[in-house]
């Protein structure tokens, strides 16, 4: 079942989304080489802390981590570890869930540290792009695979593959609610877009194979093949004047 947001709840998705597009914001500053993937974590709780808000993945389904954080050819669900350094060349996914007032707030940022090469400089890019492509078919009267078709198009166009395993959903007052919104598929199928749906889009797009693996820790997803994955995620709200973006600084 789909839930339609009235005006007020999506206020509360928009507070908790405000938090995470903060952090979001602020990692482009905060995150550099030599530090472990468990600093950024620890940042990353504090700044939920102070804002009111509850780090929304841990626990999750059994998730033992307050943020993802996935480097290079992790794609997703990367786990923070004081053994993991980033260093300079690296890609970085830091995906974030806040929870506040009864609401959740979801979103992600692939950052670079130092000098990345051309090629990875593009993937971020390109993905990026895909996602606001994506976010643009958000209209009352599309439907949800307009937004899938849209995103594998521009996706694959650029050379870059779509991964299947994982899907952008909609959010509420569970992280992961229906629809599911995947980043591949036909166009012009499925349910219909309507005012008050509240969904994550998430893009994650591999340099080379669109096919993941996870590791035996039940949740790092890798490429295959080792290349690199790119991965980025707004929620966003369908109004009568089309996406708003909820997961951004004003
Ligand atoms: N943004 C991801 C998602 O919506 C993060 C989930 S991580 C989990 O699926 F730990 F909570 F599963
Ligand atoms: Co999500």
């Amino acid at each position: 079942m789909i839930i339609i947001k009235t005006p007020q709840e999506i206020e509360k998705i928009r507070k908790a989304c405000r938090i995470v597009a903060q952090i979001l914001e602020k990692l482009k500053g905060f995150i550099r080489a030599n530090m472990t993937t468990a600093d950024i974590e620890d940042f990353i709780v504090k700044e939920i802390k102070e804002r009111g808000g509850k780090p929304a993945f841990k626990g999750y389904r059994g998730y033992p981590a307050n943020a993802c954080i996935s480097v290079n050819d992790v794609v997703i669900h990367g786990i923070p570890s004081k053994n993991k350094k980033v260093k300079d060349g690296d890609i970085v996914g830091v995906d974030i869930g806040v929870y506040l007032d009864g609401y959740f707030g979801d979103g992600a940022y692939t950052y670079q540290i130092g000098r990345i090469d051309d090629r990875a400089a593009r993937l971020l890019k390109v993905t990026e792009e895909a996602l606001y492509k994506g976010i643009e078919k958000a209209v009352v009267g599309n439907r949800i695979s307009d937004i899938s078709y849209t995103i594998q198009r521009y996706v694959e166009d650029n050379g870059f593959s779509v991964v299947r395993n994982f899907v952008g959903h909609g959010i509420g007052t569970s992280l992961h609610e229906e629809p599911q919104v995947p980043n591949f598929g036909k166009a012009g199928q499925g349910c219909r877009i309507r005012e008050g749906m509240t969904l994550a889009i998430e893009p994650m797009v591999n340099e080379g194979k669109s096919e993941v693996k996870v590791l035996s820790d039940g949740w790092t997803a890798v490429t295959q093949d080792g290349s690199l994955s790119a991965h980025f995620e707004h929620t966003i709200a369908v109004t009568k004047n089309g996406p708003e973006i909820l997961t951004k600084t004003e």
